[in-house]
C-alpha cells in the first residue's frame, strides 16, 4: 500500500491506482468530464488539475499514479484559479443555451459551471459556430457546438462497442466531432455515448425535447429485454414511461444497457394496445367486466372440469413472486400436474458483453420457483399434444403470448377454456374465454433471477387504478402528484390492472384455499423460507443492486464516481 496525504488527511492506497481513483475511493471528488472509470485515460479536458509538491506544475489527477509519500492538494487557490480558467475556456464557445437543451438539470458542464466557474465571461468576441443537428445513427443525434471534445464517445465506440466510427476533425477551437466517411454510429450499444457525454452534446432521437428531467420521477428497475436484466432507471412523467436509462451495477450490466432494451422494453407499457380491464367472453365476443365477475367466472369455469384435463403454463416474463404463486395454485388448489413454461431462446441473439439469446428475464427464477410438471404430469410439449388430442380441455396461461408459436396458436381452438393473463391485446389473449389484465413490469413490486442467478428488484413506476401506495411502496415525482391522472392528451391513463400473483390468490381462496400474502414482500418472504436458491434474502438485504442465490449480500455500497 501507498501512504498519500489528499487535503491534509492520509489515506493507505492501492498503489496501481492514480490519484483520481484514490481520491474517489475515499469520498473525495476531483471534477473531470473526460475520465471515466471504465475507459481509457485521454486526460485532454484538463479539469481534474491539482497540486502535487514537489512537482513544479500542476497535474492531472485521471492519469498520475500515486506513489508513497505523495502529498496532493486538491483545493488549493492554484488548483481553483486553473479550474476556473479551463471552465473559461470550455464556456468561451459553448452556445450556453441550457433552457433548450434535454441536458440541462443532469449536465456536468452545467453544475461545473455552479461549482467551480467565475459566474461571468470576459469574452465578447463571436463565438465559432459549428453543425447543430448531426444525425450520428439512428439512435443518436448530435449538436457541435455543444461538445467540449472530452472523447469519452470515441473511447467508448473504439473501447466498448467494438464500433470505431467516431473521430475529431479540424484543430483547436475548430474541432468538429463527426463519423468517418460512409460510416455511421450504428451499433447495438450506441446510446450509452448519451450518459456518458457530459454535456448535451449526444441526445436521443427518441427522448429529445420530451421532458426536462425534473419533471420525470425515477424510479430503480430492471431491463425485461433478455436474462441479463440490465440495472435500469425508469423515466416518468405523467404517468407515462418517457425514457429508459441504464444504472451502474458492477456485478450485471456495469454502466451499460443495450439500445434494444432501452428503447424496445417500455412500449408496452405505454402501449395503446393495453388491456383497460378484465374481460370475459360473452356470446362469443370479449367484453369489459368487473375483477369480482371475472374471478368468479374463472373459479365457476375452473371446477367444472377434472383435475387431469386442465394445464398451466407460467411465465418467465412474470415474476418469482406470480410464477410461485402460479404453480402453488396449480398444484395444491386446483390440482393438476401439468404444470411448466416456454422458453424463447433465439440462437446466436446473444453477444459477449451484455445481451443474452435467452429473450426472457426471469427463466432461470421461474425454474426456481418450482415452475416444472410435478410426478407424471405433462410437460409444455406434453400440454400442447393434449391440447391438440383433447385430452387437455382447459389451459391457465400467465404473461405469456404462447399464440405466437404458430403450433399453440392452432391448438388453442381445440379448448374449452382458456384463461389468460395479459397486459395487451396479445394474439394468446384473442383465443381466451377470460382475460385477467396484469400488471406490466413498471406496474408492480417483485423479484426477478438473472441468467446468472442474481435475484433483482423490480419497482412500480407507473400506477394502476388498483395500487394500493401504502402496500406497493409508490413514489411519485412532485411533479407527478398533480399530473399522474392524465396522459398529455389529458386522457386517463391509469390501468384497471392486478398483479398476477395479487388475482391468483384471490382465485386461490375462491376455490377453498386459505393463502394469506396481501403484498409482493410478503410472497417473497416465503419463497425465501422455503426454496434453497433464496434462503437469506428479503427486500431489504436485496436493495438496489440485488443478491446472487445463496448470497444474500447485499453490495448496494459499491460505488464508482463516473
Ligand atoms: Fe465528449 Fe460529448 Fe463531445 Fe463526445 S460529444 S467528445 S462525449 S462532449
Ligand atoms: Fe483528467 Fe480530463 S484531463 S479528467
Amino acid at each position: 500500500m501507498a501512504k498519500i496525504t489528499i487535503n491534509g488527511k492520509i489515506f493507505d492506497v492501492d498503489p496501481e491506482l492514480t490519484v483520481i481513483q484514490a481520491a474517489a475511493q475515499n469520498g473525495i471528488e476531483i471534477p473531470h468530464f473526460c475520465w471515466h472509470p471504465k475507459l481509457t485515460v485521454s486526460g485532454n479536458c484538463r479539469m481534474c488539475l491539482v497540486e502535487i509538491e514537489k512537482m513544479p506544475k500542476l497535474a492531472i489527477a485521471c492519469s498520475t499514479r500515486v506513489a508513497d509519500g505523495m502529498i496532493v492538494k486538491t483545493e488549493s487557490d492554484r488548483v481553483i484559479k486553473a479550474r476556473q480558467a479551463v471552465m473559461e475556456f470550455l464556456l468561451i464557445n459553448h452556445p450556453l443555451d441550457c433552457p433548450i437543451c434535454d441536458e440541462a438539470g443532469e449536465c456536468k458542464l452545467q453544475d461545473y459551471s455552479y461549482k467551480y466557474s467565475v459566474g461571468y465571461s470576459r469574452f465578447d468576441e463571436n463565438k465559432v459556430h459549428k453543425p447543430k443537428r448531426v444525425r450520428l445513427g439512428p439512435n443518436v443525434m448530435l449538436d457541435v457546438e455543444r461538445c467540449i471534445m472530452c472523447s469519452r464517445c470515441i473511447r467508448f465506440s473504439d473501447e466498448i462497442a467494438k464500433q470505431p466510427v467516431l473521430t475529431f476533425t479540424q484543430r483547436g477551437t475548430h474541432v468538429v466531432l463527426t463519423t468517418f466517411p460512409d460510416t455511421q454510429l450504428d451499433n447495438k450499444y450506441s446510446m450509452n455515448v448519451i450518459e456518458l457525454c457530459p454535456v448535451g452534446a449526444l441526445t436521443s432521437t427518441d427522448f429529445r425535447f420530451a421532458s426536462r428531467v425534473w419533471e420525470m420521477s425515477s424510479t430503480d428497475s430492471i431491463c425485461v429485454g433478455c436474462s441479463r436484466g440490465c440495472n435500469t432507471h425508469v423515466w416518468v412523467r405523467k404517468n407515462e414511461i418517457l425514457r429508459l436509462t441504464p444504472r451502474f451495477n458492477e456485478a450485471v450490466n456495469s454502466y451499460w444497457m443495450c439500445d434494444s432494451g432501452r428503447l424496445n422494453t417500455f412500449r408496452t407499457v405505454n402501449s395503446q394496445e393495453r388491456l383497460h380491464s378484465p374481460m370475459i367472453r360473452k356470446d362469443g365476443v370479449l367484453v369489459d367486466v368487473g375483477w369480482d365477475e371475472a374471478i368468479a367466472r374463472a373459479v365457476s369455469d375452473l371446477k367444472s372440469f377434472k383435475k387431469s384435463e386442465i394445464a398451466g403454463i407460467a411465465s418467465a416474463f412474470a415474476t418469482n413472486e406470480d410464477n410461485y404463486v402460479f404453480q402453488k395454485v396449480m398444484k395444491e388448489v386446483i390440482g393438476t400436474k401439468n404444470v411448466d413454461y416456454v422458453q424463447h431462446v433465439e440462437d446466436d441473439a446473444g453477444d459477449e458483453l451484455l445481451i443474452r439469446a435467452d429473450k426472457t428475464p426471469n427463466s432461470l427464477g421461474t425454474r426456481q420457483v418450482g415452475v416444472r410438471p410435478a410426478e407424471g404430469g405433462l410437460d409444455i410439449t406434453g400440454i400442447l399434444k393434449g391440447i391438440e388430442e383433447g385430452s387437455i380441455r382447459a389451459l391457465y396461461v400467465l404473461e405469456d403470448d404462447i399464440a405466437e408459436d404458430p403450433r399453440f396458436a392452432a391448438a388453442l381452438p381445440n379448448l374449452q377454456l382458456l384463461i389468460v393473463h395479459a397486459s395487451v391485446n396479445s394474439k394468446t389473449a384473442r383465443f381466451a374465454d377470460i382475460v385477467l389484465s396484469c400488471s406490466t413490469f413498471a406496474e408492480k413490486n417483485g423479484t426477478m433471477t438473472n441468467f446468472a442467478g442474481r435475484v433483482q428488484r423490480l419497482r412500480p413506476a407507473v400506477a394502476t387504478l388498483e395500487q394500493d401506495r401504502a402496500k406497493d411502496g409508490f413514489a411519485m415525482s412532485r411533479w407527478d402528484k398533480f399530473a399522474s391522472q392524465n396522459d398529455r392528451w389529458g386522457r386517463s391513463v391509469k390501468k384497471d390492472a392486478r398483479p398476477t400473483w395479487r388475482v391468483l390468490t384471490a382465485i386461490a381462496n375462491a376455490l377453498g384455499a386459505k393463502l394469506k400474502c396481501t403484498t409482493a414482500e410478503e410472497v417473497f418472504k416465503e419463497i425465501a423460507e422455503k426454496l434453497p436458491p433464496f434462503k437469506g434474502m428479503n427486500y431489504i438485504n436485496l436493495g438496489s443492486q440485488g443478491a446472487n442465490a445463496n448470497a444474500a449480500e447485499s453490495v448496494s455500497k459499491q460505488k464508482v464516481t463516473a
